[in-house]
C-alpha cells in the first residue's frame, strides 16, 4: 500500500495488510469513499479510524474529535502541508513559491467587504453568461433548449468567478475561460500521477511533470499582460482611465496588498490561478447538485420563485435581497447535505507528534481528514437525515431565538463540514460569502428567467470518484 503503515494502533475500515490494502485504496478511488466512510463510522463515531487511499493512510476524525481536530493550530495540524501534500503543489501549482499567501487574507477581507458593491457586476456578467449558453428564443421562453448542465454551469461560475476575481476583460475571453475550468482537472491529474510514486521518487515525478506545458503556463501567458496593464493604468492614470469608475475586483486588492518584496506579475498571477482553483471547480459541482435536487423535487420551485421576486421586489438584485432568501438557501444546505462535493473534508497533516483525549497518540506526518459526508447523515444531528426536506433549516431558523444563522449555508460548524473545519490560521473558510452568493445569483437567474425540466424524471446519478461526489456530467 502506498506510504508506511504508521498507524497500526488506529482501527481500520477495508484491508489492513500492506499488500491487501491495495484493494482497499482500489475500491476508494472506484465509487467505495461513501461505503466505506459510512462504515467507519458507524463502528468508530467519536473514535479515530484509519482507510487506506492509494497514496497515504488518512486518519477520519467524527463526533466529538472534530472540536479536538478543529482547535488544533496550523503548526500542529497543517491545512497547508496537507493540501500540498494532496495536490503536489510544488510541481503542480507552485502554491509552494507562495511564501506569504495573502491571497487568503485578501478574499476573507476585501472581498467579503465588497460583496454588496459586486453585486452589480455578478448580475451584470450572470445575465450575460445566461444569454451566451442559454439563448432565449428572440426573448421569449417558447423554445425549449437542450443543454448539458455540468459543463454549462461550469462556463457560467467561471465567467462570473472571473468578473471579480479579474474584471470583465477576461470574462469574457473564451480562452481565459477554458484554462480558468480546466486549470483544475490538469493539477489533479498531475497530482495523482505523481502520488503515485513512492515518497523518495515523487519530486524526480514532480520534476519531470513539469517538463509537460501545463494549463498553468498558458494561464500566465494571459493574465501577466492584464497584470502589467492594470499596475500601468494605476502608476500612470491618463484622462481616459482617471474618468473610468475605480476597478472592483480582486485583481485591483491584490495588487494594494502586495509586499513590495513579492508583488511580481507572475506572483499574482500565481494567486490568481491557485484562486481560480479554489473557487471554480467547488462552486460548479455544488451549485449543480442544487440544480439536479430542484428539478428532481419540482414542488420546490414555485415557493422559491415567490420567494426570489418578494425579495427582490423588495431589495432589488441586491447582496440584502439574496440574505433575505431563506428557503433558497435552506434548500442549498439541505442539498449539499446530501450530495456534498467531498466525503471527507477538513483533510490536516500533523507537523508534529499529537495525543487525543482519549490517549490515541498519533506521530508527526499523519494524514488527517473529518468524516463529512456520514456526520451529515448522522440521525442524532439530523433527524430524519436520509428524507430529503428542502424547509429543513429554515425550520430551524424559525424556531430558534436568536437570526437563527447558525442554520444559514455560510455557517460553519462541526455538523455541517461542506467549507471546511472553521477556524484555522485565525479565520473560516474566506471564500464562502461569495460562493454562496453566486450559488444563490445562479439559482435565482434561472428560476427567474428559465423553465427547467429533466427529460429522465429521476434524479441524475452522482459518480464517486475517490472522495470527490462529481454530479452527472452528462445529464441534460
Ligand atoms: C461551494 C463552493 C466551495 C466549497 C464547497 C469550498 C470548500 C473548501 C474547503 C473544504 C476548503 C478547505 C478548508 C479547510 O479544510 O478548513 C477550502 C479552502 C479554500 N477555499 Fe473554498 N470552497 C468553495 C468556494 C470557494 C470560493 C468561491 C473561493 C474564493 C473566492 C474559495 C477560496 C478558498 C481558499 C482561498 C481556500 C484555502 C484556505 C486556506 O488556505 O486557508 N473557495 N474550500
Amino acid at each position: 500500500m502506498a506510504g508506511a503503515n504508521t498507524n497500526a494502533h488506529i482501527p481500520s475500515v477495508g484491508h489492513d495488510g500492506v499488500v491487501v490494502s491495495w484493494i482497499t485504496a482500489l475500491q476508494w478511488v472506484f465509487g467505495g469513499a461513501p461505503s466505506l466512510l459510512t462504515a467507519g463510522y458507524a463502528k468508530y463515531k467519536s473514535r479515530l479510524f484509519r482507510v487506506a487511499n492509494l497514496d497515504h493512510w488518512v486518519v477520519l476524525v467524527s463526533g466529538r474529535m472534530i472540536e479536538e481536530l478543529r482547535k488544533m493550530p496550523e503548526d500542529v495540524a497543517s491545512f497547508l502541508e496537507a493540501a500540498d501534500d494532496f495536490m503536489q503543489s510544488t510541481y503542480t501549482h507552485k502554491r509552494c513559491l507562495l511564501e506569504n499567501p495573502f491571497h487568503v487574507r485578501v478574499v476573507q477581507q476585501q472581498l467579503t467587504k465588497h460583496l454588496p458593491e459586486l453585486c452589480d457586476a455578478v448580475f451584470d456578467e450572470m445575465a450575460y453568461s445566461f444569454a451566451a449558453e442559454i439563448p432565449l428564443s428572440d426573448g421569449d421562453l417558447a423554445g425549449w433548449h437542450d443543454v448539458t448542465v455540468l459543463p454549462t454551469i461550469q462556463n457560467i461560475i467561471a465567467r462570473v468567478s472571473t468578473r471579480v476575481l479579474v474584471g470583465p476583460a477576461l470574462a469574457r475571453n473564451p480562452e481565459y475561460i477554458k484554462i480558468a475550468i480546466n486549470f483544475t482537472l490538469d493539477v489533479v491529474i498531475r497530482a495523482r500521477v505523481i502520488n503515485f510514486f513512492p515518497n523518495l521518487l515523487k519530486p524526480l515525478a514532480g520534476r519531470l511533470s513539469m517538463l509537460i506545458p501545463s494549463v498553468m503556463d498558458k494561464g500566465f501567458s494571459i493574465l501577466e499582460p492584464v497584470i502589467a496593464g492594470q499596475k500601468l493604468a494605476r502608476n500612470a492614470p491618463t484622462l481616459e482611465t482617471e474618468a473610468m469608475e475605480p476597478n472592483c475586483d480582486l485583481l485591483n486588492w491584490l495588487i494594494d496588498e502586495a509586499p513590495p518584496e513579492d508583488c511580481s506579475d507572475r506572483t499574482i498571477a500565481t494567486l490568481l490561478m491557485n484562486l481560480n482553483l479554489a473557487a471554480i471547480y467547488s462552486t460548479s459541482m455544488v451549485c449543480t447538485h442544487i440544480l439536479y435536487n430542484l428539478v428532481s423535487w419540482p414542488e420546490y420551485i414555485e415557493p422559491i420563485r415567490a420567494e426570489i421576486s418578494e425579495c427582490t421586489g423588495r431589495h432589488g438584485w441586491t447582496k440584502l435581497a439574496f440574505n433575505d432568501m431563506v428557503l433558497l438557501d435552506s434548500f442549498m444546505k439541505e442539498s449539499v447535505r446530501h450530495n456534498g462535493g467531498s466525503a471527507y473534508s477538513g483533510i490536516r497533516k500533523l507537523k508534529r507528534p499529537v495525543r487525543f483525549e482519549d490517549g490515541t497518540d498519533l506521530p508527526a506526518g499523519t494524514f488527517l481528514a473529518v468524516a463529512a459526508a456520514p456526520t451529515h447523515l448522522d440521525e442524532q444531528l439530523y433527524p430524519n437525515s436520509r428524507t430529503f426536506d428542502g424547509y429543513r433549516f429554515q425550520k430551524l431558523r424559525e424556531n430558534s431565538l436568536d437570526a437563527g444563522a447558525q442554520h444559514s449555508m455560510v455557517a460553519v460548524n462541526n455538523d455541517f463540514l461542506v467549507f471546511g473545519l472553521g477556524k484555522h490560521r485565525q479565520y473560516f473558510h474566506p471564500g464562502r460569502f461569495f460562493a454562496v452568493l453566486e450559488m444563490k445569483a445562479t439559482l435565482a437567474y434561472l428560476l427567474m428567467h428559465y423553465d427547467v425540466v429533466l427529460p429522465s424524471q429521476t434524479r441524475p446519478k452522482d459518480r464517486w470518484v475517490g472522495e470527490s461526489c462529481i454530479p452527472d456530467p452528462n445529464a441534460r
